[in-house]
């Protein structure tokens, strides 16, 4: 009997143990086919961020520097909320993370993602860990009071810079080591996929000087150029020379940004390998047409002219990023050319947040942009505008981006899907040039800012502010999705010269949650002949058939 009572309860243990590890495994499948790591996928030179398998369009904001705190973190959700944001970019301060060596607290990144699943937004978490902004402000206490294991750069002249130095091997296993432990917690916590990419540390590289000149840094730089360096930027054989024979003049800043990158992508790889989601780097930025020379910019840094040593250091980093606060429309512009590259998706994981910046989404996204994130929206009121602005950042201040949003967010995903087919155009308004024009496949599109609703006898005069914008996405080759801000929309017939455009339909609607298309009206008449324009202080999204006469 006994022993009959043990088989069978041996059997019924087995039983449930069996149950569970199927239950554990069903759902695990379940959950990895509905939720599948982030990952980033190219397709004929153009990307797409996935998230939940399919393509993802980031509309993001950063919170400001130091609001990443429990105490601080309901002034975010609520301004992300008002923005109509879908994804909220967070630091994760490596000193908080790990007060002691070794001890690490989890509980910031665990109520992070818990209260960002409760606002239904996407989360992008930031290591502020050895570098931000090229200083080492982040780095815990024991870090800081042990300056002899954790040294800075020593500049040209002897005196410490404000920098960590990349040479510096205990700093880079802690650093690795804390980095890995953030990734696997994530991997551990996150199987919703709340975070779908991972800043490795901040606008790294060197500000006061070129390169460092301490001790290890100067053997380094007498030695040869790491031949995978020499290979990968296609040197000659003859290159295996020493950095000031193969790079000359610009051999102190290559130095200095193959040895941060190199030190970054060590810390990726160690992440990367608890948790493969997508990893990318920022960079403060340069002059993209007065460039001048290190160190009037950010030394080391992945500025334009390093974009492929960086690719060759930092296999790990899928994105080099840039951080784009010129407000100016050619140098916007000129900044996502030099970031849209071959191998490298475009991604504005910081921009300006005055007014003058909102319109810019739309040229992001026309350009293929996987996301873009104004800095600093938040509602801890602090201001990094600088002289002569307000000293706080009132909620006003969210109106220009939330505008742009709340037009763009429902249809985020049918325009991630059009970027990776390349069926997306967009612009946004330039003060010089008052016509943009768009080419498809069979029709060309006008945009003219600074007209009115009605008429089309007068010239283009532009707006003032100049605020106007539009994406277009091509559904068929003559259907057409228009959103637009602040301008007036047309089309040509470019196959069929000669002739002239014909509205078939022009329907203002919207998606439902399954991707259906609901008409609300249909536009003809007055609000057709002249343009499809679409005002300032309205957000309507046409659905545009056209035909030629
Ligand atoms: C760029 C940095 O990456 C941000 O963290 C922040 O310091 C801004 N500059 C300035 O507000």
């Amino acid at each position: 009997m006994d022993r009959f009572c043990n088989r069978r309860t041996a059997f019924v243990v087995f039983l449930l143990a069996f149950l569970e590890t199927f239950a554990a495994t069903g759902q695990s499948v379940a959950q990895a086919n509905s939720h599948p790591i982030p990952s980033i996928v190219e397709k004929d030179g153009r990307f797409a961020l996935m998230v939940d398998g399919k393509p993802y369009l980031m509309l993001g904001v950063q919170a400001n520097n130091s609001s990443a705190w429990p105490a601080t973190l309901d002034k975010v959700w609520p301004a992300a909320e008002t923005l109509h944001a879908n994804t909220v970019e967070l630091p994760i301060y490596w000193e908080q993370l790990e007060p002691l060596q070794g001890k690490f607290d989890f509980s910031v990144v665990d109520l992070t993602l818990k209260q960002a699943r409760e606002y239904h937004v996407h989360l992008v978490l930031l290591w502020f860990g050895t570098w931000k902004n090229g200083s080492s402000h982040y780095t815990p206490e024991w870090i800081k009071l042990d300056q002899q294991k954790y040294p800075f750069v020593v500049g040209k002249d002897g005196k410490t810079v404000d920098s960590p130095s990349p040479f510096a091997p205990a700093r880079l296993e802690a650093d690795k080591t804390a980095f890995r432990a953030l990734m696997r917690h994530l991997k551990q916590s996150d199987p919703e996929r709340t975070v779908v990419m991972v800043q490795v540390e901040n606008e790294a590289g060197e500000w006061g000087g070129v390169r460092d000149y301490g001790a290890e840094a100067e053997k380094a730089f007498a030695g040869p150029v790491p031949q995978k360096l020499a290979t990968g930027l296609g040197k000659q054989a003859g290159a295996s020379g020493t950095w000031a024979q193969v790079f000359g003049d610009d051999a102190d800043e290559t130095f200095m940004a193959w040895y941060v990158a190199d030190y970054i992508e060590q810390v990726a790889a160690a992440g990367k390998q608890e948790y493969a989601l997508p990893l990318y780097v920022n960079a403060a930025l340069r002059d993209p047409f007065k460039p001048g020379h290190a160190p009037s910019y950010e030394s080391g840094a992945p500025t334009d002219n390093n974009i492929a040593l960086w690719k060759v250091a930092s296999p790990s980093i899928s994105i080099v990023a840039p951080d784009i606060y010129m407000d100016d429309y050619a140098k916007y512009m000129k900044v996502m050319e030099l970031y849209k590259r071959d191998h490298n998706p475009l991604l504005i994981p910081e921009t300006g947040n005055s007014a003058a910046f909102a319109r810019y989404v739309f040229a992001a996204i026309g350009q293929g942009a996987i996301g873009w994130a104004p800095f600093g929206l938040d509602l801890t009121r602090y201001s990094n505008l600088g002289e002569g602005a307000p000293e706080a950042m009132e909620s006003g201040a969210l109106k220009p981006v939330a505008r742009q949003y709340e037009l763009l967010a429902p249809i985020a995903r049918e325009l991630a899907q059009g970027n990776l087919e390349g069926t997306v155009r967009g612009a946004s308004e330039d003060p010089d040039a008052h016509t943009q024009t768009l080419d498809f496949v069979r029709w060309q599109a006008t945009l003219e800012y600074g007209m009115p609703s009605f008429g089309n006898w007068m010239k283009p005069k532009g707006n003032t502010p100049p605020d106007g914008g539009a994406v277009i996405l091509e559904l068929a080759p003559d259907e057409f999705l228009v959103a637009g801000h602040h301008v007036r929309v047309d089309f040509t017939p470019t196959y069929a010269p000669g002739k002239k455009r014909l509205w078939l339909k022009v329907e203002e609607g919207s998606y439902d949650a399954a991707g259906n298309w609901k008409t609300a009206r249909i536009w003809n008449g007055d609000q057709t002949d002249y343009g499809l324009n679409l005002k300032a202080d309205e957000n309507v999204l046409l659905r545009v058939t056209v035909t030629t006469f």
